[in-house]
């Protein structure tokens, strides 16, 4: 159901007001006013000749080292300079409230950020890993590696990703012809299993998902809402464009992640 944005505000804040258990379910555009582009808006830079399905592979990995070593160093390094949006503080909020009052509140994420932890949550899910860990792509044992602080020029993202491509990855210590990965989940790979698990287990006790910037397209993330409805909670969307959950979703709200979370979060006294 769509409504009026003031309508639809009010709406969402009586039914997280009513739930006891929340579980917030956040993709790409949630970090969008952070400054980290989306996986399937801009088609601009990278994404004018690959899309995330074709960059984002474990084949690509293997083929093309260089390029999705360079991206994903990149994505990590925006990300660090990066400062989490209104939104995150919502929810970072949202979270400490509930759990001071013996309520809960969870989030699964998409995103491979750490805009969250840093706007005051703690994830239950981060399903498709992160860029802060790294491993080895063929033996998979764990190394470090300092991501280093990105030039201004990196944080323009096109020039930025121009002027980025083809860095060799480090060589991994352990075996002969391994280079290192941060620990995204690739397409084709298995997600991290106990964060999925953790994710199912609570989506399908809450009473009430929020549903913030994704495209609601990439499996299994994408069932997790259909999940949560089946089970009769009311899940909340809340993004500026529609997705294939809109029909079904209980509420949409159309906004900007950064512009609605604030109004539907109570705020502290004297705010
Ligand atoms: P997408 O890029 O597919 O979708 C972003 C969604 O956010 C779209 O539905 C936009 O309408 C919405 N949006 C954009 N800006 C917004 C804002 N400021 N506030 C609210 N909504 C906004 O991103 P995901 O659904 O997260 O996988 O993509 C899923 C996965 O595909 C990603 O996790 C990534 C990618 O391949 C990995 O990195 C492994």
């Amino acid at each position: 159901m769509s409504v009026d944005l003031p309508v639809a505000l009010a709406e969402a804040r009586s039914m997280i007001a009513d739930a006891e258990r929340i579980a917030v379910l956040t993709g790409a555009g949630m970090s969008a006013e952070s400054g980290i582009p989306t996986f399937r808006e801009a088609r601009t830079g990278l994404w004018e000749r690959f899309s995330p399905e074709e960059l984002a592979t474990e084949d690509a990995l293997f083929r093309d080292p260089e390029l999705v070593w360079s991206w994903l160093r990149w994505m990590g390094r925006l990300s660090r300079a990066s400062t989490p949006n209104a939104g995150h503080e919502a929810i970072g909020l949202l979270q400490q409230q509930r759990r001071a009052s013996n309520g809960a509140v969870e989030i699964v994420t998409q995103n491979i950020d750490d805009l969250h932890e840093r706007g005051g949550a703690e994830v239950l899910g981060h399903l498709h890993g992160t860029l802060f860990t790294f491993r080895c792509a063929v033996c998979h044992v764990k190394a470090e590696y300092d991501l280093g602080t990105a030039s201004e020029e990196e944080l323009i993202p096109d020039p930025g990703l121009e002027n980025l491509l083809r860095e060799t990855p480090p060589a991994c210590h352990h075996c002969a012809n391994g280079f290192l990965r941060p620990e995204i989940v690739l397409f084709g790979e298995l997600l991290p299993v106990d964060d999925f698990e953790a994710s199912v287990t609570f989506i399908e006790s809450a009473d009430a998902v929020i549903v913030v910037g994704t495209s609601n397209i990439v499996q299994p993330a994408a069932s997790l809402p259909f999940l949560a409805l089946d089970q009769g909670a009311k899940v909340i969307e809340i993004n500026s464009d529609s997705t294939p959950l809109t029909e079904y979703a209980d509420l949409h709200v159309r906004a900007t992640a950064a512009t609605a979370l604030p109004h539907i979060v109570p705020q502290p006294e004297g705010e």
